[in-house]
């Protein structure tokens, strides 16, 4: 048996160095706590100080926000694929085949210097806003929405794919999802991003490769399965029993539970607030009850806190979306984050290929075909 070290899943291991975040003393983006960005910022200064390292001046914001406007568009042809995919094909795995059709028009595609990849991702994270709400509308029938460069980021996301311009409330509730959402150091997607940026590929192959790693129930795919959750649950009343007999088959609570975050994840409780706040403005506060129930009794039977997508499930509900957006609406905030991270693995590059510990039959000889058939 080998002495080398090994860690299933790398729990633990430090596998590599990032300026971009920490979740040492709670989380922060480039130093900045995501307290202090949430409630002060909005997600372009975010993306923007993810993408370039420091929080925009207003003229750079400004400037910023032009690229977004303006990169709010999408070549035809890739629309009118987006309406041709079968429609049971989910929305997170139509973005991902948009964001890989996208690259194809993209000039810039083999330039690797930093300023012509910070430029891709710019214009990515205009364009994923117009491709999730494309292929929303198309599926389910209904015209398309220009964007609107008068509304925040925000505000223009929710209208494209709903239609409706969000009161200031939803649009702020929102705006900190996205902010939430933007980065969280070497978490599975980013580190698959890395890893194919490691090998010199391009940037759009990263961000594709990331979406996949997303998509999985136990990373990005948990926020759609809360609620699920939520629905089964149906009434307070109902919560413990559910519970109790969810864990008792050893069923994974959606939403609960987290890699680094063993005594709670700060995102949670900054987004439950607004969860709360969305609700009183809907004098709908069922939902609220039913989380609460099931968070206390997940925490006192497991000791397991909520993530991030306890609260956001909720949140995107009550901003009328569908639940199959919900991962889809991760992209277009975490595709900051990816691309902050391919920046960085690729000024500093080193192909990551770690090692693994061999497990199958030991040495034997080779039996020829004949042989074998005897
Ligand atoms: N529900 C029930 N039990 C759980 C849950 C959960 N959500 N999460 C962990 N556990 C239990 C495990 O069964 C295990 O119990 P045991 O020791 O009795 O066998 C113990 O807690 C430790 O679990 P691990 O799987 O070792 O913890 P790990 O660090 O690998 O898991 C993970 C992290 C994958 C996120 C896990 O908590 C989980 O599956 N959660 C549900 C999916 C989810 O919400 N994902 C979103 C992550 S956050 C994000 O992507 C923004």
């Amino acid at each position: 048996m080998s002495t080398e070290a090994y860690h299933p899943g790398l729990e633990g291991v430090i596998a590599g160095e990032t300026a971009i975040s920490s979740i040492t003393g709670g989380l922060s983006y480039r130093g900045y706590s995501i307290t202090d960005l949430a409630v002060q910022s909005t997600f372009p200064e975010v993306a923007y100080l993810l993408l370039h390292g420091e929080l925009p001046n207003e003229e750079e914001l400004a400037d910023f926000k032009t690229i977004l406007d303006e990169s709010a568009t999408i070549d035809p042809s890739i629309i009118q694929f987006l309406g041709q995919i079968p429609l049971h094909v989910s929305s997170m795995d139509a973005l991902r085949t948009g964001v890989s059709a996208v690259a194809h028009f993209d000039p810039q595609l083999d330039d690797d210097r930093p300023a012509a990849k910070i430029a891709q991702a710019t214009r990515l994270l205009g364009q994923i806003p117009i491709l999730i709400a494309a292929r929303h509308r198309l599926r389910r029938g209904l015209p398309l929405i220009p964007h609107d460069p008068e509304l925040s980021f925000a505000g223009s996301l929710l209208r494209l794919i709903t239609g409706e311009t969000p009161s200031p409330l939803a649009e702020k509730a929102f705006d900190v999802s996205l902010i939430l959402y933007a980065e969280h150091e070497f978490n599975a997607s980013t580190f698959t991003a890395r890893v194919i940026t490691s090998t010199q590929s391009d940037l759009y192959s990263s961000i594709v490769g990331a979406i996949g790693a997303l998509k999985g129930a136990l990373h990005g795919g948990a926020n759609e399965r809360v609620l699920e959750v939520l629905q089964e649950v149906d009434d307070p009343s109902r919560a413990d029993d559910w519970v109790r007999e969810a864990l008792s088959k050893k069923r994974r609570i959606m939403g609960f539970g987290h890699r680094v975050y063993k005594d709670g994840d700060p995102r949670a409780t900054i987004l439950r607030n607004y969860c709360q706040m969305l609700a009183a403005e809907r004098e709908d506060n069922r939902l609220e009850r039913i989380a609460d129930t099931i968070e206390s009794f997940v925490k006192s039977e497991k000791g397991l806190p909520p993530n991030l997508d306890w609260p956001s499930a909720r949140l995107y509900h009550y901003l009328d979306l569908e639940v199959d957006l919900f991962t889809p609406l991760f992209v277009a905030s975490r595709v900051a984050g990816w691309a902050a991270h391919v920046i960085e693995q690729g000024a500093n590059n080193r192909l990551i290929r770690p090692r693994s510990r061999y497990i199958g039959p030991p040495s034997r000889p080779y039996l020829r075909l004949d042989e074998r058939s005897n």
